[in-house]
C-alpha cells in the first residue's frame, strides 16, 4: 500500500522527491530497488529520520506496529505528525505505543491507489493544525480523493471504499459467469465485460448526470434494458448490498476492538 501511495505523490509532484525517505524492517534490497524507481532517498537512520520528518507515514501490518513504535519511540521529536495506513489501529492506541501527543491522523486508502484513484477516508487528531491539515490533503489527493470523517467513520469508510473495490470485483465476477451461459464463448464474454466497466466508469466520470439519470437515458419503455431491468427489480438489490456492508463494518469495529485487548 505504501508503494502505491508513494508512487502517486511523486508522480503529482506535490513534494520535492529529494525530500521523501523510506525504510523498512529489513528487506533493503527491496528497499533500495523501490527507492531508486521513484528517485526518493532511503535510510534505516532513524534518529535522523525523525529529526527531519514533518511527516512520518506507517504503512506496516497492524501486528507489526508494536516492534516499529518500539524501535522509534525513543527518537519522536516535537516536529513529527503521523500518519498512520494501518486498518483498524485506533489514533488512543497509536499514540500510547508511540508515546506521544504529537499530532495524529488516520487514513484509510483503497486499492485503486495504484492507479491513483484511491477514495482514502481521513481522520484527524484534535490537535492537527489546519496548515498541516491541508498539507495531509494534498498528499493524499496526490493518489486519489479524500474525505475526511471522524475517527469512528472510518469503519463505514473502510467498509464501502477500503473494502469496496473486491465487493464490486465479485459483482463483475457473476456478471461474467451469467454472460458466459448465454452461449458466447468465454474469453470473448470476459473481454467485452472488462472494457464494458472501464467505459460505464469513464460515462461516470465525464458525465455530470447522477448514475440513475444516465440508467434511465439508456432505458427504452417496453425494451431490452427495461426488461432486464424489470427481472432485478424483483430481487432486493439494494438490501443485499446493505447486508454487504453492515458486516464489513461490524468486522472492522470487532478488528478494531481486538487490538484494544491485546
Ligand atoms: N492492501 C490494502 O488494500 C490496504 C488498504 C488500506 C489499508 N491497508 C493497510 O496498509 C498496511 C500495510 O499493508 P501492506 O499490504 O502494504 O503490507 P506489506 O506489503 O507487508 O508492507 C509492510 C511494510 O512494513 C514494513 N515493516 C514491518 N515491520 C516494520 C518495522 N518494525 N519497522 C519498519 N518497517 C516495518 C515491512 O518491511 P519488510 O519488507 O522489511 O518486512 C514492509 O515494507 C496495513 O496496516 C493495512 O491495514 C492496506
Amino acid at each position: 500500500m505504501a508503494h502505491a501511495i508513494f508512487t502517486g505523490i511523486v508522480n503529482s509532484n506535490v513534494i520535492d522527491s529529494n525530500d521523501i525517505y523510506l525504510t523498512n524492517r529489513s528487506n533493503e534490497q527491496a528497499l533500495k530497488d523501490y527507492a531508486q524507481e521513484l528517485g526518493v532517498n532511503y535510510s534505516y537512520d532513524d534518529k535522523a529520520l525523525l529529526a527531519q520528518a514533518d511527516y512520518v507515514f506507517i504503512g506496516t501490518k497492524p501486528y507489526d506496529f508494536e516492534s516499529l513504535a518500539e524501535r522509534i519511540r525513543p527518537y519522536i521529536t516535537d516536529k513529527n505528525k503521523f500518519i498512520s495506513i494501518m486498518a483498524g489501529l485506533p489514533m488512543d492506541y497509536i499514540r500510547e505505543q508511540l508515546d506521544t501527543k504529537n499530532p495524529i491522523a488516520r487514513i484509510m486508502p483503497n486499492t485503486n491507489a495504484h492507479v491513483g484513484h484511491s477514495v482514502t477516508g481521513i481522520s484527524f487528531s484534535s490537535n492537527f493544525g489546519a496548515t498541516s491539515k491541508d498539507e495531509v490533503d494534498n498528499l493524499i489527493n496526490a493518489f486519489g480523493s479524500a474525505i475526511e470523517v471522524p475517527e469512528d467513520n472510518l469503519h463505514q469508510v473502510t467498509a464501502i471504499t477500503g473494502s469496496g473495490p473486491a465487493f464490486l470485483y465479485h459483482v463483475f465476477e457473476q456478471y461474467v459467469t451469467a454472460g458466459t451461459r448465454l452461449g458466447l464463448e468465454k474469453d470473448q464474454v470476459e473481454e467485452s465485460i472488462r472494457n464494458l466497466i472501464i467505459g460505464t466508469s469513464k460515462m461516470i466520470e465525464r458525465s455530470e448526470l447522477s448514475m440513475g439519470q444516465l440508467r434511465k437515458n439508456i432505458t427504452s419503455k417496453g425494451g431490452t434494458t427495461q426488461a432486464g431491468l424489470n427481472a432485478l427489480s424483483e430481487y432486493d438489490i439494494e438490501g443485499i448490498f446493505e447486508d454487504c456492508l453492515r458486516s464489513a463494518v461490524n468486522r472492522s469495529i470487532e478488528l478494531s476492538n481486538q487490538d484494544d485487548d491485546d
